[in-house]
């Protein structure tokens, strides 16, 4: 089975995120409401460990690829956006940025003990193509974290609603980038469940997939081991 984004091709997803850089930390703070430090937190933490050697894919701004590396991880961050790139490079010169395509990353296999993705794998062209590409670059036995906004379940749901179908897409025209945010719930629309996601990551090479919800069901956080 392949999971495509389906309406945006890479080219129109790297134009997107240049474009909603300036604004980019911004909104995902106002948009978690400050919360998505605590999940990047809880993310590494389950994957990172002191001297790991580390990919955050997708890094974009490399808030992720920043808390991996305060815990321990010496770490590398890709993306193929260069402006996202420009403001991650002002956050940290310890950290390795690399401009370059999650579907062809351009790593020997076997080379990182851990691999992040935060809110990354939903712009992914081909889903299946990037797991397994995160695969081929781990160590068997290396760590796989995926951090992704999910379909919201439960009492919730109507307020998550209301917020990403509405509120986010109106914060975004206000913003510069504003199709960016109208085309989130969309994409979050057509990503797969937290259980298909699991099931999916189990088919690339990964096995112990489990996943946690954070946020009152809002976002999902995937974990895996290479096989
Ligand atoms: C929503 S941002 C997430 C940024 C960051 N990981 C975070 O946690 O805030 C998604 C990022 O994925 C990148 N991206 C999407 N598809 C990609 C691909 N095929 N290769 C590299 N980067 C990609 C985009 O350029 C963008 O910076």
């Amino acid at each position: 089975m392949t999971h495509q984004t389906g309406s945006l091709a890479s080219d129109d997803v790297r134009g997107m995120f240049d474009r909603i850089a300036p604004v980019y930390d911004v909104m995902n703070r106002v948009m978690t409401m400050g919360l998505d430090r605590k999940w990047r937190r809880l993310t590494v933490e389950s994957v990172v460990q002191p001297g790991f050697r580390v990919l955050d894919a997708c890094c974009g701004t490399g808030d992720l690829a920043l808390a991996a590396e305060r815990e321990g991880g010496i770490v590398t961050g890709l993306d193929f956006s260069a402006e996202m790139l420009v403001r991650a490079r002002r956050k940290s010169e310890t950290i390795e940025w690399v401009e370059g395509d999650a579907l062809a990353l351009p790593f020997p296999d076997g080379s990182f003990d851990a691999a992040t993705v935060g809110f990354g794998v939903r712009n992914v062209a081909d889903l299946e193509a990037g797991l397994t590409e995160l695969r081929r670059v781990l160590r068997p036995g290396g760590r796989l974290a995926i951090l992704e906004i999910t379909q919201p379940r439960g009492p919730l749901k109507p307020f998550f609603s209301l917020w990403f179908d509405r509120i986010v897409p109106l914060l975004g025209h206000i913003l510069p980038g504003g199709k960016a945010y109208t085309y989130l719930p969309a994409s979050v629309r057509r990503f797969p469940g937290a259980e298909e996601l699991a099931a999916l990551v189990a088919t690339t090479g990964f096995e112990d997939v489990s996943f946690r919800l954070f946020g009152g069901t809002i976002v999902a956080l995937h974990t895996a081991t290479a096989r």
